[in-house]
């Protein structure tokens, strides 16, 4: 994994060293060009010194080089000199290195430097015109004096020797002062990182922002939000498990009643009567403990078992279970709708949210009542509704009894308030969206819609 630190590191060392090196090469070339001007100017300064020394003698040309001068202007002791003085119009030698070489053509006006080979060795050669006059004689004359490159050499290594010293302990000098600075300024997260490892598991108290970064504020109240959630969603699973070891404590009671007032009967009939509730509660309570499985089986968490299906087949199937029921209620269930109408989705959860909605249909309509459930495509999907003539559901109350355990006061028949809720989350799980609303024919009752996307759940 990627580590900040070695991040910082690459994208501050790496500039700054290729910056050093950059401005190591400029400053050498820069002092190499200096040093050579220096020498060049010495040079220039032998050959002017060289043609003060001539003079014209009868015609000839003479000339007095000083030796001492010229041993004076060695630059150093190991560098040879050599001049030469020639006629500037013909080139011929008059005195001095007669072989020494005499400026290339092309080169600009005179004075002028050039490098040359010279016995053997480079040589830096300067050049310059002198005239000379001796009453109505003038001569134009070629004066050259040149040097080997020892002393430049010498130079050029001892400047290279210093400044790569220099530059190199300032490059170290900086690699430790950038990993220093990195190091300390990453310490408030290693801090943070301490901090969270040595966390009880169950403390979900929000993080101090105040001792972070601010850079780094954002991610931990990122965490915080994430840490609320998980706290709000423990809470709300104790809750959970609370009410539900209530609800199913309520039918137990009943059924134990129910069998001390069975055993105290001695008529096999009222007996019978007897036995008959107690088997009205105890298919309420399978019918709980079924939510209360199908609740746990669509929480976000748990992969869906996804499979192509038929919304239709699978809707009637549902519908149909329940037509004694509502036979017996004095309920006219009917199914409208053909299929195929391919979804994608868990064939459990699905038959779970129907027999939802149609049986709380069949329950809280009146003997007498309608309820239709139908199935049909929509814009980019498929949909189910389930519409009854019943009491319906007042606009107000229509987000609250999605939450578990609501009830609507005076809903008369027995129930624990999580169908709806178990509708929600299966509805959630594949996609899919569920409405509430007044039945499209007008009049009394409720409209449920499930909307599914084409490929919801996939
Ligand atoms: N078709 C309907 N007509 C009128 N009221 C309804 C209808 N469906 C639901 N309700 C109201 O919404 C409430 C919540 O319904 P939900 O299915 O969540 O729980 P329940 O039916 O009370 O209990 P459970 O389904 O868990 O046995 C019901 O108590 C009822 O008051
Ligand atoms: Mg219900």
């Amino acid at each position: 994994m990627l580590r900040l630190r070695d991040l910082l590191l690459r994208w501050l060392l790496v500039p700054t060293l290729l910056l050093w090196a950059g401005a190591f090469v400029f400053g050498y070339l820069h002092s190499l060009d200096q040093a050579h001007a220096a020498f060049d100017r010495t040079l220039l300064g032998s050959a002017m010194v060289l043609a003060e020394s001539v003079r014209l003698q009868d015609k000839d040309v003479v000339a007095e080089v000083p030796v001492a001068a010229l041993e004076m202007l060695r630059t150093d002791a190991h560098d040879r000199v050599f001049y030469r003085i020639a006629d500037a119009g013909s080139g011929a030698p008059i005195t001095g290195y007669a072989d020494l070489p005499a400026p290339p053509p092309g080169l600009a006006a005179l004075p002028a430097f050039f490098d040359a080979d010279y016995k053997g060795q480079r040589v830096r050669v300067a050049s310059l015109q002198h005239m000379v006059l001796a009453g109505a004689e003038r001569r134009e004359l070629l004066v050259q004096v040149a040097e080997t490159l020892d002393a430049r050499h010498q130079l050029t290594n001892r400047l290279v020797l210093r400044s790569t010293a220099v530059q190199l302990s300032l490059i170290a000098l900086s690699a430790g002062l950038i990993t220093f600075g990195v190091r300390r300024g990453l310490s408030p997260l290693k801090r943070l990182h301490d901090e969270v490892k040595s966390r009880d598991p169950a403390d979900l108290e929000p993080m101090d922002t105040r001792t972070v970064p601010r850079e780094v504020v954002p991610l931990i109240d990122a965490i915080n939000a994430h840490t609320e959630r998980q706290r709000q969603l423990a809470e709300a699973q104790v809750r959970f498990v609370a009410n539900a070891s209530h609800q199913l404590k309520t039918p137990l009671t009943v059924l134990r009643a129910q069998v001390g007032e069975a055993l105290q009967q001695n008529d096999v009939e009222a007996m019978r009567a007897i036995v008959a509730r107690m088997d009205g509660t105890t298919e309420a309570t399978g019918r709980l403990v079924g939510q209360l499985l199908a609740l746990a089986r669509s929480e976000p968490d748990r992969p869906l078992d996804a499979r192509d299906l038929d919304l239709a087949e699978l809707v009637q199937q549902a519908t149909f279970e329940q037509v004694s029921a509502a036979r017996a209620r004095g309920i006219d269930l009917g199914f409208e709708g053909a299929g195929p109408l391919p979804l994608r989705g868990e064939a459990l959860l699905l038959r779970e949210l129907v027999t939802n909605l149609v049986h709380n249909a069949v329950t809280y309509t009146p003997a007498g009542g309608h309820v239709t459930v139908s199935v049909g495509r929509i814009e980019g999907g498929v949909r189910l509704r389930v519409v009854d003539d019943g009491p319906g559901i007042p606009a107000e109350e229509r987000e609250r009894v999605f939450e578990r355990f609501q009830r609507l006061d005076g809903s008369g028949a027995a129930g624990s308030g999580l169908g709806l809720a178990i509708v929600k989350e299966i509805c959630a799980r594949h996609g899919a969206e569920v409405l509430l609303s007044d039945p499209p024919q007008g009049g009394r009752g409720l409209c449920v819609d499930v909307r599914f996307a084409a490929r919801a759940g996939g």
